[in-house]
Order: C-alpha cells, then sequence, then structure tokens
C-alpha cells in the first residue's frame, strides 16, 4: 500500500479500532500507537492535554521518547495550536521562535489542535527527524483522524 493510502485511511482505522471502547487513557494510548507503527518517519506521536485547575497542558499517551511534562497555553507549537484552535505545520523547529525541544534531534513537527463541542480539550503531536515532513495532505488526513479520535473521548 502507498504512503498516500496510509495517511489517507487512517482515521478510519481509529474509528475501527476504539469502536465500542469508552476508557480515555486507553483510547488515546492505542491512538498513539497507530500513529507511531502507520506513518513513515515520525519519532514521536501522542497528546497534551487541557488541565483546567492548572490552566495548562499535560502530557498524555504516547509512543516515543521520554516528553516534557506541561505546557503552558500559547507557548511551543503545541500551546500554540491549542489556544489559536488552528493546526500548525513547522517545516523546520529551529526556525520556531519558542519551539519547546524535548528531543534535540527533531526537526520538523505538526500540532492539531483535539476540539469537543467547539471548545480545544487538548492537542495531538507528530514529530520528525526529517525538516518539512509534513504536508498539507497530512494536515487533512490528520484533522481528520483527530475528528474521528474526539468522538471516542469523554473527556
Ligand atoms: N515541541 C513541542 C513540545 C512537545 S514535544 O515535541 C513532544 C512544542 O514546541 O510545543
Amino acid at each position: 500500500m502507498s504512503e498516500k493510502h496510509q495517511t489517507a485511511l487512517i482515521a478510519q482505522q481509529v474509528d475501527a479500532l476504539l469502536y465500542h471502547e469508552t476508557h480515555n487513557v486507553s483510547n488515546l494510548a492505542n491512538a498513539a500507537a497507530l500513529l507511531k507503527d502507520s506513518l513513515p518517519n515520525i519519532s514521536w506521536a501522542g497528546f497534551y492535554l487541557y488541565d483546567q485547575e492548572q490552566n495548562d497542558l499535560y502530557l498524555g499517551p504516547f509512543a516515543g521518547k521520554v516528553a516534557c511534562m506541561h505546557i503552558a497555553l500559547g507557548k511551543g507549537v503545541c500551546g500554540t495550536a491549542f489556544s489559536t484552535q488552528q493546526t500548525q505545520i513547522v517545516p523546520d523547529v529551529h526556525q520556531f521562535a519558542g519551539h519547546i525541544a524535548c528531543d534535540s534531534a527533531t526537526n520538523s513537527e505538526m500540532v492539531v489542535p483535539l476540539i469537543k463541542k467547539g471548545q480545544p480539550i487538548g492537542v495531538l503531536d507528530l514529530d520528525s527527524l526529517e525538516f518539512d515532513r509534513f504536508s498539507p495532505k497530512d494536515q487533512n488526513d490528520l484533522e481528520e483522524f483527530a475528528h474521528a479520535l474526539v468522538a471516542h473521548l469523554t473527556i
């Protein structure tokens, strides 16, 4: 199967994988594993979730190296995606002012906000060691993935 098809199918795959499953941690953990396994050249795939009491983002389930535990709203690529509710594609993280480097080997990143009932509940974060890894088509497919995933969350 071509790389193109793998990415396009990923929203349907997460929908099937999480069918009738209701535990948020399990669902996010398997969603992260699915992303890391299915998408080529991804070094880290995971989630940061909104903490209402602290008013920041905390580390959720992920696949990859250990990562920073808290991100302030509006900070880094993740905080920016959350606050603007807009997907961020960063072709070269070294050129992104305020990028939070959890793994110094990361070169590009895409962050998709998770929106439930019009409110941001967290973000999906993908990192790559490749520069310019993420295309507008990836954005489209991963936004579809995020939409499918959120339907399986009770956060
Ligand atoms: N680079 C992110 C931080 C999270 S790690 O990449 C896992 C950022 O700038 O928000």
